[in-house]
């Protein structure tokens, strides 16, 4: 199992120690938790220890990267049986498949009338692309960015579509901008959650007019499912299915409003338009595209997990029980977070802050960051935990609710426990 997220079993210990209480402790006994559904240590904190000493829980997964994230709980391969492998994509079988995914996407987001959704190629970034393509250049351009992805997507407005009016609305990492310097005359494009900065739009977007004149283009991929969307703000909103749904790469979704459609419909942009960007023909959006028939091949196993993913949103709840999850497993790290010195969230506003790519930062130099991360994947605490590239110095940790919150309860533990080792 090392260096695997694949399964989450009953193979380990999970901790029932609250972050806070789990300082200067002594292990007295061990017993299972009465009904927990997994062995838990029970800790009493009578006497305290004279160091943190090495934790003797694991969490159940190491997986807490930020993309592709945890599988869902209890994920095994049985979940793609019934794949029609070896089919056309343009079957009736695969068409029925890409039809129920599409309906129970629209049903799961509660998508308003006449939104439309489609796969695509190239994941979330081929849906954003393929959106500032085929819709940016009619007017000026604001685009706001406050990390590293939603500052590629201005340097593709500025640099490759060689847009002249664009305005940059920018903040540093950790930071919000004022985003009521958009102009509801202009287009925009933003990313929802900075999966890099650990940074979000807060719940409802009033920033964006209801009666913009421009359309909104809005990179969710790491916030969708995990946050609710103002809809009828977003007239262009992209994902894909390996963030917030433990889903697999590779492929994007991209949802159009009525207002995005139109100006499909009523404007073609100067430049040459690649066939995987392509959503038009003659003029009029193709519609098929919107009802199982895909721009170019997908991968019919992609797509029976992408259904197998939505199905477990639907068993939580829909989107409020997994963000309820989501937050529940934030609640996690801001209690350990709290109660510490020397761990310190990026985004220290938490109405901004991120309940799926939390970001933090260390009193500690990047290489003692970096000595921390090792030994953590070393022991199989904790993979793929280390601060964007571009991001500051720190650890960003996944709270989408495929993790559990007794993982991120023992990962804290280990967090105490490295850091006094290289501090
Ligand atoms: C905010 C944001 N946008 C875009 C991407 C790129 O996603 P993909 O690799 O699915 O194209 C990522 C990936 O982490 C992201 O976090």
């Amino acid at each position: 199992m090392h260096g695997s997220c694949f399964v989450s079993g009953f193979l380990g210990v999970g901790s029932a120690v609250r972050p806070g209480l789990e300082r200067n402790i002594l292990v007295r006994n061990r017993r299972p938790a009465v009904g927990s559904g997994r062995l838990r240590m029970v800790i009493s904190d009578s006497k305290p220890a004279a160091a943190v000493s090495k934790p003797t829980q694991k969490p159940l997964s190491p997986c807490f990267s930020s993309g592709p994230c945890k599988k869902r709980p209890g994920y095994s391969l049985d979940a793609l049986a019934d794949a029609p492998l070896g089919r056309s994509h343009r079957s009736k079988l695969a068409i029925g498949k890409l039809r129920e995914a599409y309906s129970l996407t629209k049903s799961l987001l509660g998508l308003p009338e006449g939104y439309q959704v489609a796969i695509v190629p190239a994941s979330d970034t081929g849906a954003v692309e393929m959106a500032m393509w085929s819709m940016l250049g009619e007017r000026p351009v604001d685009i706001c960015h406050w990390e590293s992805f939603g500052k590629g997507w201005y340097g593709d407005v500025v640099k490759e579509l060689k847009i002249k009016e664009v305005n940059e609305i920018t903040a540093d990492y950790g930071q919000l901008p004022d985003l009521t310097k958009v102009n509801p005359a202009h287009d925009v494009v933003f990313t929802w959650n900075g999966t890099t900065s650990g940074v979000r739009v807060p719940a409802g977007a009033e920033w964006i007019s209801d009666d913009r004149e421009g359309v909104t283009i809005c990179d969710a991929t790491s916030g969708i499912f995990a946050m609710s969307l103002p809809w009828h703000k977003l007239d262009v909103v992209t994902y894909s299915w390996q963030k917030v749904l433990g889903g697999e790469a590779a492929h994007g979704m991209i949802i159009l409003s009525p207002k995005a459609i139109e100006r499909l419909e009523s404007y073609t942009p100067p430049w040459p338009m690649p066939k995987i960007f392509r959503m038009t023909k003659k003029g009029k959006l193709d519609e098929k595209l919107f009802d199982g028939s895909v721009i170019n091949t997908v991968s019919m196993m992609c797509v029976e997990d992408y259904l197998d993913a939505l199905k477990w949103v639907q068993d939580l709840g829909g989107v409020p029980g997994v963000e309820a999850k989501s937050m529940g497993n934030l609640k996690v790290l801001e209690d350990f977070v709290g109660s510490r010195s020397w761990i310190h969230f990026l985004a220290a506003d938490e109405k901004i802050r991120s309940n799926t790519s939390v970001c933090l930062t260390l009193d500690l130099p990047k290489e003692k960051v970096k000595e921390m991360e090792k030994l953590l994947e070393a022991e199989n605490v904790a993979l793929d935990i280390n601060s964007y590239r571009d991001a500051p110095p720190g650890l960003r940790i996944w709270c989408g609710a495929t993790v559990e919150a007794e993982d991120l309860q023992a990962l804290c533990e280990w967090l105490e426990y490295t850091y006094e080792q290289v501090k």
